[in-house]
């Protein structure tokens, strides 16, 4: 596996394991020789994405909306981030993805890893992928807010989380991982969405995701899964809000209730519009536009 990924040490900060990028190269060849199942259903996308979002539709939609059984385990149980390191065991801990095994199926898991990460056998084609993507003036945002609101994230001011994002190492950076994945939109097991074309039709992206995934619910259950998957419903789930969940709460949110920053934050198309200023807006633009010179992706920024 390419383990340039691992671009820090885990160390012991403040009575836990501080991990950023929380990945292995342990854990990394885990992930590439996974032993993939027809019925594997991987969450992928970029961090701030809509991640959370689209766990949670997939989740409801292999359950055959089955609210009240699914959400007995938070969603960061039930569609597990698979290269994570088991945050409880330090730095030696296994990567989530070697306790997968004998789960039984349908597997959901959440990878933000790059295409070319992914365990080979779903790059051939076995399992699903469905993948989120967002514009990243909104995903900077959001990226920002949660270092201010995340106790394992040194919270930075905005300047610096915008220099930052937009200076990533190549192997992170989001104008290198998002074109990768878009290349690989036709392939047969991978669903390519977008964040504000699910903020526009909820409804459309379930019945997308459902048939993706070779379910057929019955219109009553694309509502209800529908329902169960706006913002605010999102918002006020503790399975779903991290920030509500109270061991979270306890263990990684507590400078966020503080600040009054909760995981299921704003949820907003063009929330950039409060924080970019002239200046930053026009350095990003010429940025992102050289960078995805000849690519033919385009994001909404407004509602
Ligand atoms: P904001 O910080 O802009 O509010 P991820 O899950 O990849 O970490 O993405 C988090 C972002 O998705 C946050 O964005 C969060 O509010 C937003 N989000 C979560 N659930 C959502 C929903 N049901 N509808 C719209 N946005 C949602």
């Amino acid at each position: 596996a390419d383990t340039s990924i691992v671009t820090s040490t885990p160390f012991y900060f403040q009575g836990a394991w501080f991990l950023c990028p929380p990945v292995s190269p342990r854990g990394l060849e885990q992930v590439e020789s996974f032993e993939v199942r027809d019925d594997d259903v991987f969450v992928s996308a970029f961090k701030k994405s809509g991640t959370t979002w689209t766990q949670q539709i997939v989740s409801l939609v292999t359950s055959g909306s089955n609210f009240n059984e699914v959400s007995k385990i938070p969603v960061y149980k039930r569609v597990p981030y698979m290269e994570r390191m088991d945050l409880s065991g330090g730095p030696d801990a296994p990567p989530i993805i070697s306790l997968l095994k004998d789960r039984p199926s349908p597997r959901l898991m959440k990878t933000h890893l790059p295409y070319k990460m992914l365990p080979r056998q779903a790059r051939e084609g076995k399992g699903k992928i469905v993948y989120c993507t967002r514009n990243p003036k909104d995903v900077v945002v959001s990226v920002h807010n949660m270092s201010l609101m995340h106790d394992l994230h040194h919270p930075s001011p905005w300047e610096e989380t915008l220099d930052n994002f937009i200076s990533q190492p190549p192997q992170n950076s989001w104008w290198n991982v998002i074109p990768e994945y878009w290349s690989h939109r036709d392939d047969g097991n991978l669903l390519f969405i977008k964040y504000e074309d699910m903020k526009k039709d909820l409804r459309g992206h379930v019945v997308k995701i459902a048939e993706f995934l070779g379910r057929n619910l019955t219109a009553e259950q694309i509502d209800e899964v529908t329902a169960n998957c706006t913002f605010t419903a999102m918002k006020e789930n503790p399975a779903t809000n991290m920030s509500r969940d109270p061991l979270m709460q306890e263990k990684l949110f507590k400078r966020g209730k503080e600040k009054g920053i909760e995981f299921v934050r704003k949820g907003k198309v063009g929330d950039w519009r409060n924080w970019f200023s002239p200046q930053q807006l026009e350095k990003f633009e010429a940025f992102h536009k050289e960078k995805m010179a000849g690519i033919d992706l385009t994001f909404e920024d407004e509602e």
